[in-house]
């Protein structure tokens, strides 16, 4: 852990607006609404044969995965491109930081060089929150996902996704299934539905798979999948993170597909027109068969496209929450 994340009002401007995007927890759903409105404006702009607004026009964007990425890396520079920003990938293996160059002596450099927006993804919790709380004032900080904390702009694809599928969120029973423990993801979207009304948020998994304060988040808990999706209008498949699995948690990944593995089957008590997502990368055959995640009720190919438009919202409102706050 590199710091605790402080209070989240280091994301907004003394007028509410949206400055570094760090966490959903402690937002305001009129800015949630503001994003998924912004996102929807922009979904167009993909459809065009000049994928390009200028919004961003002489700024300068600078991707730090300091952890691997397909997806969020990828739609993250597609967005700033799309909004006509100067984009610098920061290939973290051969910079600087390998002979011993300190994150803030790296960040400070970057800084050096004008740079608008710092894009960052850390395996430490807290380390985008850090960052925020010593750059200048001139940089925007959007949190890409960090250790097991949060990755807000997945959260808010994601419920573009669900507000696009089911029409909003009033009344809706959402399932989340899988490895909640380790899983950013799941807390940020945790947040983001109670923030935005949905009417239930479940999760499902086994007990050494859910942190043990998880109830206080708002969530109804089950163990057993059959129940836990029963009437779920939305279902959500986590990736079992391996990488991040103390053995001794779970047995096998066969026995948790046994319990835990969404198949067609499986799937029965949810309700009919359920949608499935994943936040990817999938494991077929693990948390998810090949057969659901190609399936008709699968949205996850769209959760990433939605992702362009939604982090094009994202990173035109911080810049202009910044500007406005100079
Ligand atoms: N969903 C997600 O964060 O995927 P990547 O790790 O590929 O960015």
């Amino acid at each position: 852990m590199i710091h605790s994340p402080p209070s989240a009002n280091i994301q907004l401007t003394a007028d509410g607006r949206l400055k570094h995007f760090l966490s959903i927890e402690g937002l305001p759903r009129s800015l949630l609404e503001e994003i998924l409105d912004g996102a929807a404006s922009f979904v167009e702009v993909g459809d065009r044969s000049i994928k390009k607004v200028p919004l961003l026009r002489g700024k300068t964007v600078v991707n730090l995965f300091f952890e691997p990425s397909t997806r969020t890396r990828s739609t993250f520079e597609l967005a700033a491109k799309r909004l006509s920003a100067d984009v610098l990938n920061i290939d973290i293996a051969k910079s600087a930081t390998s002979k011993g160059e300190t994150l803030m002596d790296m960040l400070w450099n970057l800084e050096a060089m004008a740079s608008d927006m710092f894009i960052v993804r850390h395996s430490d919790s807290g380390a985008p929150f850090f960052i925020a709380n010593h750059v200048t004032p001139q940089v925007a900080v959007i949190n890409a996902g960090d250790g097991r904390h949060a990755h807000p702009t997945q959260a808010m694809l994601d419920m573009y996704t669900i507000r696009h599928y089911k029409g909003g969120f009033e009344g809706l029973k959402v399932a989340i299934i899988g490895d909640v423990l380790h899983s950013r993801v799941a807390r940020s979207q945790i947040h983001a539905l109670n923030i935005l009304g949905a009417e239930e948020v479940r999760v499902i998994a086994p007990k050494t798979l859910l942190p043990k304060d998880i109830e206080s988040l708002g969530v109804s808990v089950y163990t057993d999948l059959a129940s836990g999706l029963r009437d779920v209008d939305v279902v959500i498949a986590l990736r079992l993170q391996k990488e991040r699995m103390d053995s001794a948690l779970l047995p096998s990944e066969g026995e948790f597909y046994r319990l835990y593995g969404l198949n067609n089957e499986r799937l029965r008590p949810a309700k009919p027109d359920a949608i499935v997502m994943h936040p990817g990368p999938i494991n077929r055959g693990v948390e998810i068969a090949s057969e659901v995640a190609d399936g008709p009720r699968s949205v996850i190919l769209h959760q990433v496209t939605f992702g362009i438009a939604v982090r094009m919202a994202v990173m035109s409102m911080s810049i202009s929450g910044q500007e406005s706050g100079l």
